[in-house]
């Protein structure tokens, strides 16, 4: 077990002992430009606060969930991220192995550091999404999600939010470039991603993603489609018109743009647009169980989390992202029953106190 007090100060712990590859934990931990949406993230939590109720004969709190007839122990969801054997030599396999010992749900990224097929393999009984960044090439496209479905995902998680990376100061500073290969872009033909910075690897994808692109991964794949990367109500309107079944509200853990406003503080609002019409998954910023009731009681169905999943990677494997997830369950279930909540209906039914 990777011993947790609480998920902040397993930063240090990973920047200590991640010293292998060349730029590796400056690319995880990093945002971009001058890292504000990135700070803002975390902080933008304590804007609202969370009324105890008492007398509420409140013993214990119920964690369990759904995203449409997908079983949850938790509403805390692993964050697709690239390049995961970076952490940790296992890679996805491990994060994909701890996600499913939580009862939750893992993503592979496209720039993943283990083929979708071995990471589907890995915990073959638990739900997993592909998260998809378009190619330009129609054919890669279809030839990925082709072994996507194959693979028994139950969604297409599509990133929209990159179609350039952010300027991230650090990877810049380490000339930071991807040290392994990216094995789902390997069997096809584009290159494998490894020697390749980060700049390279989003020039091959999509620049101009438009809503129609939305129905073409659901026609391709035949699975719902999440949104990942909205930002703006509008955008969610626009989304959802055009089909999609989910909208993942995330401004990349401010990897992207920064200037952003922090993805906690646009989430009420986006709720709103969406009225319930499809899922709202939420990410970017959580450490904290409190944080994920607050984004729960803010309209987020699910809240899902990005670097710490990595951290716990690197620090113990597939027991180290069980442990993160269940750190932060039990944050989630102390804050529950003291404020007085005992599901997670009932804290999505909560009002904050501004
Ligand atoms: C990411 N993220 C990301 N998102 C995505 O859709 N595809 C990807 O390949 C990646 N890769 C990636 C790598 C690393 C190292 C990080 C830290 C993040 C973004 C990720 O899914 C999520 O939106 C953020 O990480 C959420 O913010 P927190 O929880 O890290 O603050």
């Amino acid at each position: 077990h990777v011993e947790i007090v609480n998920i902040a100060g397993l930063e240090a712990r990973v920047k200590d002992h991640m010293s292998n590859e060349k730029g590796a934990f400056g690319y995880i931990r990093g945002g971009a430009e001058d890292e504000y949406t990135m700070k803002e993230n975390t902080a933008a939590f304590n804007k609202a606060k969370i009324m105890p109720r008492v007398l509420q004969g409140i013993d214990h709190a119920d964690l369990s969930t759904n995203l449409w007839d997908i079983a949850l122990k938790t509403p805390i969801i692993e964050s697709p991220s690239a390049a995961q054997g970076l952490a940790h030599a296992n890679g996805e396999k491990d994060t994909a192995k701890g996600v499913a010992a939580a009862g939750s749900i893992f993503s592979m990224s496209t720039y993943g550091s283990t083929s979708l097929e071995d990471g589907a393999a890995a915990a073959p009984d638990a739900p997993q999404f592909f998260q998809l960044y378009m190619s330009k090439d129609d054919k890669f496209n279809e030839f990925l999600i082709n072994k996507a479905v194959k693979a028994g995902v139950k969604a297409i998680v599509l990133t929209v939010d990159s179609t350039l990376g952010g300027y991230r100061e650090e990877d810049v500073i380490n000339k930071f470039q991807f040290p392994l290969p990216m094995p789902n872009l390997a069997a096809y033909s584009e290159g494998d991603g490894e020697g390749k910075g980060i700049g390279e690897i989003y020039a091959a994808a999509k620049q101009g993603i438009v809503p129609s692109d939305i129905q073409k991964i659901k026609d391709m794949s035949g699975l719902p489609v999440i949104v990942k990367g909205i930002q703006s109500p509008d955008d969610a309107d626009l989304a959802i018109e055009f089909g999609a079944d989910g909208i993942w509200v995330s401004n990349h853990g401010g990897r992207q743009l920064d200037g952003a406003p922090a993805s906690f503080d646009i989430l009420p609002d986006i709720a709103d647009r969406v009225d319930k019409r499809v899922p709202v998954i939420f990410d970017s910023g959580v450490r904290r169980g409190e944080h994920v009731f607050k984004a729960l009681a803010s309209g987020a169905d699910l809240v899902a989390v990005g670097r710490p999943i990595i951290y716990g990677l690197n620090l113990g494997g597939a027991q180290g992202v069980t442990d993160v997830i269940e750190h932060l369950n039990m944050e989630l279930s102390i804050t529950m029953q003291l404020a007085g909540t005992k599901t997670i209906n009932d804290v999505k039914n909560t009002d904050l106190y501004y």
